[in-house]
């Protein structure tokens, strides 16, 4: 790898066009084009193709023979031979997919997050990509936002575990390694919060909220050695993210120490014009260089103007090489210097591609994924039933990997009607293919055939959602129920067949209340990858047992949201018998026609077994700021099958300077428990997770008394005081 004095040298011999164009990226398919044809990405960025020997990085191309065809020729373009950084947007998987960043949250298994991410930078880096635009750590408590199935769902503190994990698993034993890909944390800050749940829209929110709760899990990312980040393309507390000196100066560079590449949002550097804040691209590139976002992606300004700002003096030379210099680095810990393929290599993605190891690790993760939100006893289903039907869109037809997968092949993921088939040998397994038009079909035709099907079958299993294409981005909606017809399947199918089950899929907690009411059970799946089908096989019929937890809680009406579970105190708390329900008027906090707790609230998830939680040890009550308390919880399977059980620990602050959460998530552990074993956990407690954000600007833990707690929100099996002393 060069030294830092040869990137200096190199530095030193590149013209000021050379320096800027290493902060323009473009899309792959402006260097794919014929030199005579002016392509639509090279009108739209005001650029000559010429321009391409300049450019520093890209984003959007093929596969790897795209990526060394382009490169090969870039390097012979460019005077310094400087390779470019190929990004992409490996969200949950590259050529294999694994479930989607909000299923794998309801997984509690860092591990086995991080393993996945292994696997997608192998793919990735074969396939030609350096660097993934991952992870997505916004904050999600709005389930109307299509975006929250990228992330890990409503707390700060668990966002930034899993994101460590994703960042870990990316990067494996170093970026210069042909197996790994850097990372890019996003949306730097607060894209969670935008207004109404609305995509892009405007989040005005407190000092106080930033800092307690949008603002940790990109920490944490920084923390675990992200590369990149990419400012959101909101405004934050008035000021658009891409050109906000507050968050990218004040608080990324200076606070946090950050010293890799910012790296806008598409074409989000253009679009300053757009909020209002800047009158032309020049204004643009000027406000968003001043908050020292390095590279502009898909807009004209940085390629247009920044070198009429360096002129004019508007920005010095050394602020330019500033950027350059983070490029630069980031290319060099890649090894592009030595090697500007880094791992490309066609043949070993397709060896890759779905390969057996790969797709355990897929099946694996979705199982582990998989939340058993209400089951009456009909689950498991018996392996003995003669005859089997699936019915909904999600039975053979709906994709179930999701809008960001990638360079992934839907038509190999294992449907859940090939996983039942290949599960259950000897028995008829019939499908149909009912609701399948999305949430506006009104299509009820055959919803006659589906319950006469279900009458006669043993077991059916309605395979009911939102289809992947209406979350992600730019799909926020209001009605999050499942669709009328599929309501209408749901309630007649169960009408006439007691051994029902719903497999529910979807980028977001749906409400489904209503089928919450009469539904015997129900297996939340979200959209689990290319081995949904065969993990929704085997832990219907019982080869495993559920063991994941929500962590986005799922609203009992869209009316609630944002709804999620560390809500703050209020004077007036809703009262305890009214949590579920809807509260008559009386003076406090609640709704007169919902309760207020979700439905399903972050932490919970059903098995097929039962734990007993028997003891809650503290190995003292009282500590200082050195200290810490080791909290050993003991547990005994106390059902008849092994299954995992997470152990989750929340602290309570019970008098403080600021109204607190009602309750902390801060410590967990995922263990596994043959039938009658008990094993102990021990978590610990140590004084940053006591600490709260002042108004005087500061994070500070203030001595006085505690609660711990161990179970779920709101239902906890032991709670203890400790206390923290001077
Ligand atoms: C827009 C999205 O907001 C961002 O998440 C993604 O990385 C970029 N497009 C590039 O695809």
């Amino acid at each position: 790898m060069a030294s830092e004095a040869k990137l200096k040298e190199l530095l030193a011999q590149m013209t000021l066009d050379e320096k800027i164009g290493q902060l323009v990226q473009t899309n792959g398919i402006f260097f794919l084009k014929d030199d005579s044809e002016l392509t639509g990405p090279a009108t739209e960025l005001e650029l000559d193709l010429d321009y391409r020997k300049n450019i520093g990085s890209l984003l959007n191309f093929k596969n790897a023979e795209n990526a060394i065809k382009i490169q090969k020729k870039h390097i012979e373009d460019d005077r310094n031979g400087i390779p470019m950084i190929f990004a992409n947007d490996i969200i949950h998987g590259c050529r294999t997919i694994f479930p989607i960043p909000l299923a794998l949250g309801a997984s509690f298994e860092p591990d086995l997050v991080e393993e996945c991410c292994r696997m997608a930078a192998k793919e990735a880096a074969a396939d030609g990509v350096h660097l993934t635009f991952s992870p997505m750590v916004d904050l999600s408590r709005d389930a109307r936002w299509g975006r929250v199935m990228e992330g890990f769902g409503e707390d700060a503190y668990y966002t930034g575990v899993m994101a460590a994990a994703q960042i870990r698993g990316y990067k494996g034993k170093g970026l210069s390694s042909k197996e790994s890909i850097a990372t890019c944390a996003k949306h730097f800050a607060a894209y969670g919060a935008g207004e109404g749940g609305r995509d892009y829209n405007a989040a005005e929110l407190s000092e106080h909220a930033l800092r307690e709760y949008f603002l940790p899990a990109y920490k944490a990312c920084v923390d675990a050695g992200v590369d990149m980040i990419m400012p959101s393309f909101n405004s934050v507390c008035g000021v658009p993210a891409t050109a906000n000196k507050y968050l990218l100066c004040d608080i990324l560079r200076d606070e946090w120490g950050f010293d890799g590449v910012v790296n806008s949002d598409y074409s989000a550097v253009k679009e300053l014009i757009t909020h209002g804040v800047a009158k032309d691209y020049k204004d643009c590139a000027r406000l968003a260089f001043d908050a020292q976002c390095d590279i502009d992606m898909i807009s004209p300004c940085y390629a247009g103007y920044l070198k009429q700002l360096i002129e004019e003096g508007v920005f010095s030379e050394e602020q330019l090489d500033r950027s350059v210099m983070r490029v630069l680095k980031l290319k060099n810990d890649l090894g592009l210097f030595e090697n500007p393929y880094h791992g490309a290599d066609p043949a070993l993605v397709a060896k890759l591609e779905l390969c057996d190891e790969h797709r355990e690790i897929a099946r694996r993760a979705a199982e582990e994924s998989a939340v058993l939100l209400k089951n009456n006893g009909v689950l498991p289903f018996s392996k003995d039933v003669k005859k089997v039907v699936l019915l909904g869109p999600f039975a053979t037809t709906y994709s179930i990997l999701s809008w960001w997968s990638s360079r992934g092949d839907k038509t190999k993921a294992t449907t859940v009607y090939a996983g039942v088939k290949e599960l259950l040998k000897d028995a008829e397994v019939i499908a149909l293919d009912v609701c399948t038009r999305d949430y506006n079909d009104e299509d009820e035709s055959n919803i006659a055939e589906a319950v006469e099907l279900a009458r006669n079958a043993d077991v059916a299993i309605l395979c009911v959602g939102e289809s992947g294409r209406y979350s992600g981005e730019a799909n926020s909606r209001t009605d999050i129920r499942l669709s009328k017809v599929q309501r209408t399947l749901v309630r007649e199918v169960t009408a006439v067949q007691k051994n029902s089950a719903m497999l529910l899929f979807g980028g977001r907690p749906l409400v489904i209340t209503e089928e919450n009411e009469y539904v015997p059970a129900i297996l939340e799946m979200y959209l689990p990858g290319h081995e949904g089908g065969s993990a929704a096989a085997r832990l219907l019929f019982g080869d495993v047992s559920p063991s994941g937890k929500v962590s986005m809680s799922f609203p009992r009406s869209v009316g609630q949201c944002p709804v999620y579970y560390n809500r703050t105190q209020t004077n007036r708390p809703p009262r305890a018998q009214y949590l579920d329900v809807p509260s008559p008027h009386n003076f406090t906090s609640a709704y007169l026609d919902c309760g207020t707790s979700p439905l399903f609230t972050f932490g919970y998830g059903l098995s097929y077994t039962t734990f007993r939680y028997d003891s809650m040890t503290l190995d003292k009550t009282k500590m200082t700021k050195e200290d810490t308390i080791k909290v050993s919880v003991t547990l005994t399977n106390t059902g008849n099958v092994g299954a995992k059980e997470v152990v989750q620990l929340y602290l309570h602050d019970l008098v403080a300077s600021t109204a607190k959460p009602v309750q902390e998530f801060k410590a967990f552990k995922k263990i596994y428990l043959e039938p009658g074993e008990t094993k102990t956990v021990e978590l610990e407690i140590n004084e940053p997770m006591l600490k709260l954000w002042t108004p005087k600007g500061e994070f500070i833990s203030e001595p006085g008394e505690f609660t711990v707690s161990v179970g779920y929100a709101d239902h906890f099996h032991f709670t203890e005081r400790f206390e923290l002393i001077d």
